[in-house]
Order: C-alpha cells, then sequence, then structure tokens
C-alpha cells in the first residue's frame, strides 16, 4: 500500500522527465533531419569552404600560440595529416592578440561548419615559410634574397596572412547566390561576415604601414599588396577581383580615390570567386586539376575531389 501511494506520487515526476526527454532528442533529431535536409548541392557548396577554414586555422593558430588544432582542437582535425612547416610568428603583443582572436574564430568556423554538413578530415596543409616565399617570388617574378619569410615579424606575418581570409571572403561572395536553402544561406552570410572583419582588420594594420619598406627588400608594403593581388588576378583566371592598398583612382571607390583599405567592385560590393578560381589561386598552379601550394595533395570534398579524378 505504502509503495503503491509513492509510485503514484512520484508519477508526475516520471511524465515530466519523459517529456523532458522526449523534447531533448527530438530537437536533436531536428537539427540532424535539417542538415540531410540539405540540398546535396548545397552540402558540396558549404564543405568545400572548411579547406580554407582548416588552412586559417592551422596558420593563425600556429602564428599566436606555436600549436595548431592537434594540440589545441585535435578532435577538429577529424584525424587528417598534420600541417607541414607551421611555427609560431615573432610577433608584437598587440598583433599576437589578433591573430589569437582569428585562430579561435577558425576553430568556431569547423565547428559550424561541421555541425551543418558531413564534412571531411583536415588535407594534408603546407605551411612551411618556403610556400610563401615562392608564392611571393611569383607575385614579383624574382627570387626574393633572402627568401621570404612569413614569421618573421608582424609585417611579413600580416603580408602573409593578407593571402588568406581574401580568397575566403570572396569564396563565401561567390557561393552564397548558388544555395538553395536559407539554413546555408545563414552559414554562409555568418561566415562572410567574420572572414571580411578578419580580412578588413589585416587590411587596416597594414594599411597605417602602406609607405613602410619591407625588410631587406626595396619594396613597400602597398607595393607587396599589389603583387600579391596581381598573382591572384591571375591565377584565378577570371579578371579583376583582387586589389592592393594602393590603387590607381579609377579602381578605388566611386572612381574617386587611391587609397583602397577595402577592396570592392565599381559599386564598392565584394568580389565573388568560383571553387574553381580558389584552387586555382591556393594551389598557386593556375590549375584546378593542379594541387601544390598550400595543398600538396590537392584539397578535400566533393567540389575539389572532382578536379583530380
Ligand atoms: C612545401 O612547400 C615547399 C615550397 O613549395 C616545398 O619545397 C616542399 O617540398 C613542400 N613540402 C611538401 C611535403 O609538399
Amino acid at each position: 500500500m505504502a509503495l503503491s501511494i509513492s509510485a503514484d506520487a512520484l508519477k508526475p515526476l516520471f511524465l515530466l522527465l519523459l517529456l523532458v526527454y522526449c523534447l531533448g532528442s527530438s530537437t536533436v533529431l531536428s537539427v540532424e533531419s535539417d542538415a540531410e535536409k540539405l540540398p546535396k548541392s548545397d552540402v558540396d557548396l558549404v564543405e568545400f569552404p572548411l579547406n580554407l577554414e582548416y588552412l586559417e586555422a592551422e596558420f593563425f593558430s600556429w602564428g599566436a600560440f606555436g600549436q595548431g588544432l592537434d594540440k589545441l582542437a585535435p578532435s577538429l582535425a577529424r584525424g587528417g595529416p598534420p600541417p607541414i612547416g607551421a611555427k609560431q610568428a615573432d610577433l608584437s603583443p598587440i598583433v599576437k592578440d589578433i591573430v589569437a582572436q582569428f585562430a579561435y574564430q577558425e576553430f568556431g568556423h569547423l565547428r559550424a561548419i561541421d555541425k551543418t554538413v558531413p564534412g571531411f578530415p583536415r588535407p594534408l596543409l603546407n605551411l612551411s615559410s618556403s610556400t610563401f616565399a615562392t608564392f611571393m617570388n611569383d607575385a614579383f617574378g624574382i627570387a626574393l634574397d633572402p627568401p621570404f619569410d612569413p614569421y618573421a615579424d608582424d609585417i611579413n606575418y600580416l603580408l602573409a596572412s593578407y593571402v588568406l581570409p581574401y580568397v575566403g571572403l570572396t569564396g563565401y561572395v561567390g557561393t552564397n547566390p548558388k544555395l538553395l536553402s536559407p539554413t546555408a544561406r545563414g552559414l554562409v552570410a555568418g561566415l562572410l561576415g567574420v572572414e571580411a572583419g578578419q580580412d578588413a582588420v589585416i587590411r587596416a594594420l597594414l594599411y597605417e604601414r602602406a609607405l613602410v619598406k619591407v625588410l631587406p627588400y626595396g619594396f613597400t608594403v602597398a607595393e607587396f599588396t599589389d603583387k600579391i593581388s596581381d598573382l591572384r588576378n591571375e591565377l584565378g583566371k577570371a579578371g579583376l577581383k583582387d586589389e592592393g592598398l594602393i590603387v590607381p583612382p579609377a579602381l578605388g571607390a566611386e572612381g574617386k580615390i587611391s587609397g583602397n583599405v577595402l577592396a570592392g567592385d565599381e559599386f564598392s560590393l565584394s568580389y565573388g570567386r568560383t571553387p574553381e578560381e580558389i584552387l586555382r589561386i591556393v594551389y598557386a598552379s593556375g590549375k584546378e586539376n593542379k594541387p601544390g601550394g598550400f595543398y600538396p595533395k590537392g584539397a578535400g570534398g566533393k567540389i575539389a575531389k572532382s578536379y583530380l579524378e
């Protein structure tokens, strides 16, 4: 008797627990089915930028902390091989602090993409000084002597960084109109906002130093950015989508100003790039089917792999 009374008394509590449990698991199920409901083309387009997010996560994390995903957030690497040649950069406290924030932002981006699409393991990344040195030599059309070292100091690291988030930014701008689902569009808009912000911070820090000579070379910071942007335009093979920090006024905002702290088209809208254009640039080969540069074995995901077969 006493037992049945106390069981009755527990019934409402039991029902409540059951309800909470069901609500909890149905939320999880509905998140999963949202991801499954993404059209296949959205899944491929949202997975592609993982390549750049992995690259930026490792470059910024190593630059600021001297450690990458394998130490700081191992599950995010998903068993991919460790990057080649990444190291801690010799940075001033303020730049180091900013780069540390970028690193954690990239970790967040990896989590956000992983949450939405199946994703793929970190591809092999070549972040050795010589990858950047080769990129700069190609940009200037001469062998810089000594070879450019991205990890040497603030200016060099910021110039090396100038190479990365902007490419991600143009990718997100190019992807957005192709997405079919609100889930994918919302994610890409959120990623684009922060990538664009990172690019703006890098450009603003460099703009303050635009006329400073990059030592021991005779070229200014602005000249480096012009050359890097020219090279990306050339590799992308899709016209003008990249502009340095100081441009002929015709290329500035409203065709009226040569300071170019942000890049934009004739209406000051961000340029967009296709995955093919991005692969040509980050492979440094000008060919979406010829890996190299930052991705010695090619990028991951269906879109990039389709060119490797
Ligand atoms: C990394 O890049 C440098 C410069 O291009 C190259 O010399 C080196 O062989 C690359 N490493 C791998 C494993 O691809």
